[in-house]
């Protein structure tokens, strides 16, 4: 199938299995609907030491980069674990999307997660009219979003780049910790080709973090190519194996 990042392409069927959205042009799941949220906080948010950074309060302002906004879920897991501090800095989290998920798909989060505030009518308004932009006008391609902490006013801001991870990419700050999430490698070797990778060291600093859920060969001996530092780890539930790691 023919992969065309577009906020209209009709190839980017999706299908629900069990309430859980299921990408037909990838082939792969936006999140798991059993353990999902534990699973990103803990492939991600441990996998990146996010708790200990955010407390060190190293940097005025704490740069998270992932590759694959999705449901939004790993940024409603981050921005929960934000809420969460008495007194939080300011966090910006910084996304991009080439086949944004319509409202109906994006609330089947809510459903999974009844729980937890996820996506709100504000947010989604938000979202949707970004979308609008970018399909009227390509170089109109970032949606911005920011919460306000109640302890001491600091800020969560969301940023979501638009279009193919090669156009987004470039577009991105300099990074503290990445959350790679782009589809399994087998399934999206673009989220996870040299240039992106190249992409990704380039707008990473000295210590900067990455984790994923994946550990394919290929992916850390490009990693390690690129002067970064990668330790396997245990995956998450049944998952033999994770990688995490930073640049030297
Ligand atoms: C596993 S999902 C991300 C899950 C997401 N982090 C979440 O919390 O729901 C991977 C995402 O990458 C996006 N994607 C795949 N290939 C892409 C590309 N070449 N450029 C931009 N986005 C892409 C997909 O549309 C999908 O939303």
């Amino acid at each position: 199938m023919e992969k065309d990042p577009s906020p209209e392409n009709p190839k980017n069927e999706i299908e629900l299995k069990d309430g859980v959205p299921v990408s037909l042009l990838f082939d792969d799941v936006y999140f798991s609907k059993q353990g999902g949220w534990e699973e990103s906080s803990y492939v991600f948010l441990e996998g990146n030491q996010i708790p200990s950074k955010l407390a060190k309060k190293d940097h005025s302002i704490f740069y998270i980069g992932e590759l694959g906004f999705g449901s939004g879920l790993n940024v409603f897991v981050t921005l929960d674990f934000w809420k969460s501090l008495s007194n939080p800095s300011l966090v910006t989290f910084i996304s991009l999307e080439g086949f944004p998920l319509k409202r109906d798909i994006l609330l089947t989060l809510n459903k999974s997660y009844p729980n937890k505030t996820l996506w709100f009518e504000d947010l989604l308004c938000s979202y949707e009219s970004a979308i609008k932009l970018w399909a009227d006008d390509r170089t109109q391609n970032l949606w911005t979003y920011t919460w306000t902490h109640s302890s001491n006013q600091s800020t969560f801001t969301l940023q979501v780049f638009f279009g193919d991870v090669g156009f987004c990419l470039p577009q991105f700050p300099k990074i503290h910790s990445w959350y790679l999430d782009g589809f399994s490698p087998g399934k999206n070797p673009d989220m996870w080709s040299s240039d992106t990778l190249k992409e990704i060291q380039k707008k990473s600093n000295p210590g900067t973090s990455f984790a994923t859920f994946s550990s394919a060969g290929f992916l850390r001996r490009n990693l390690k190519e690129l002067g970064f530092v990668v330790e396997k780890k245990k995956g998450f539930g049944r998952k033999r194996e994770m990688i995490t790691g930073y640049l030297k």
